[in-house]
């Protein structure tokens, strides 16, 4: 029997979504799109009733935003907002700002999907030349964590595993235990981490979840937190399915 219910979302479509750029830390804007998905992800939980009594975000805006907007949305603007790095998206590394077709077309459509949905092979390394290196080491948001020593410079899902997991065992589930119902606004890849450890999914099968922008769902859980009902989307099965279909084709050469 369900004991525990949580909802999770990723963002809306970002600016760099819309580019089709490798992400990663870099802290790029909601597009229009984006913000629009975002009201209608809060409309979704508005309609399905869904109350939510603390929210956990990454500390990049994209997410942030998407879940003001679900919270506003829904009415329910002023219950806790708590930020960390750990549910950041996954650190792309040298990839951070490269065209993600255009990747494809110069590494093979193979390669590519090995840097993106590979369990365990991280993209390049960022160096410190890179474009967009100080724009993310630099960024204020950082000042509260992570350290030098765990700042990363690139992440396969694994490694964001890792750092992620921590937080839904030390932070997520006491918080779960104590009755508190919870919203979690955060990325493709740290959600799919979150997704492949409830589920137990094989390091093969989360290669095949692609997660969409601004449509949230639903995990009920049992008292050992294993999930009763998995990644139930506020969404028809058809929109969901076409729009896991778009992030992987964003991969693809064009
Ligand atoms: C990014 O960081 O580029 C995206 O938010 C997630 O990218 P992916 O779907 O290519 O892993």
């Amino acid at each position: 029997m369900a004991k525990y219910k949580i909802v999770m979302v990723r963002h809306g479509e970002s600016e760099w979504n819309q580019l089709n750029l490798f992400c990663g830390w870099y802290n790029a804007e909601l597009s229009d799109k984006g913000r629009q998905e975002a009201v209608e992800a809060g409309k979704a939980v508005k309609e399905a009733g869904l109350k939510f009594d603390v929210a956990h975000t990454s500390v990049l805006k994209r997410a942030n935003l998407t879940l003001d907007s679900i919270l506003a949305e829904s009415g329910q603007t002023g219950i806790p907002i708590q930020k960390t790095w750990r549910l950041n998206e996954r650190h792309y590394g040298g990839l951070t700002g490269m065209d993600k077709a255009e990747t494809a077309k110069k590494f093979g459509e193979d390669q590519v999907k090995i840097w993106r949905r590979s369990f365990d092979i991280p993209p390049p390394p960022m160096d410190t030349e890179h474009k967009y290196y100080k724009a993310i080491v630099e960024d204020p948001i950082y000042s509260n964590g992570p350290s030098k020593e765990e700042f990363p410079m690139f992440e396969s899902l694994k490694l964001t595993i890792q750092r992620t997991l921590p937080y839904w065992n030390d932070v997520i589930i006491p918080q779960l235990k104590e009755g508190k119902k919870i919203i979690i606004a955060a990325h493709g890849n740290s959600l799919r981490g979150i997704v492949k450890h409830l589920d137990e999914m094989s390091d093969e099968a989360i290669m095949g979840l692609n997660l969409p922008t601004g449509i949230p769902f639903i995990y009920e859980l049992d008292e050992n937190f294993k999930p009763v009902v998995s990644m139930k989307f506020l969404g028809d099965e058809e929109t969901v399915r076409k729009a896991m279909e778009s992030v992987a084709n964003q991969g693809k050469a064009k």
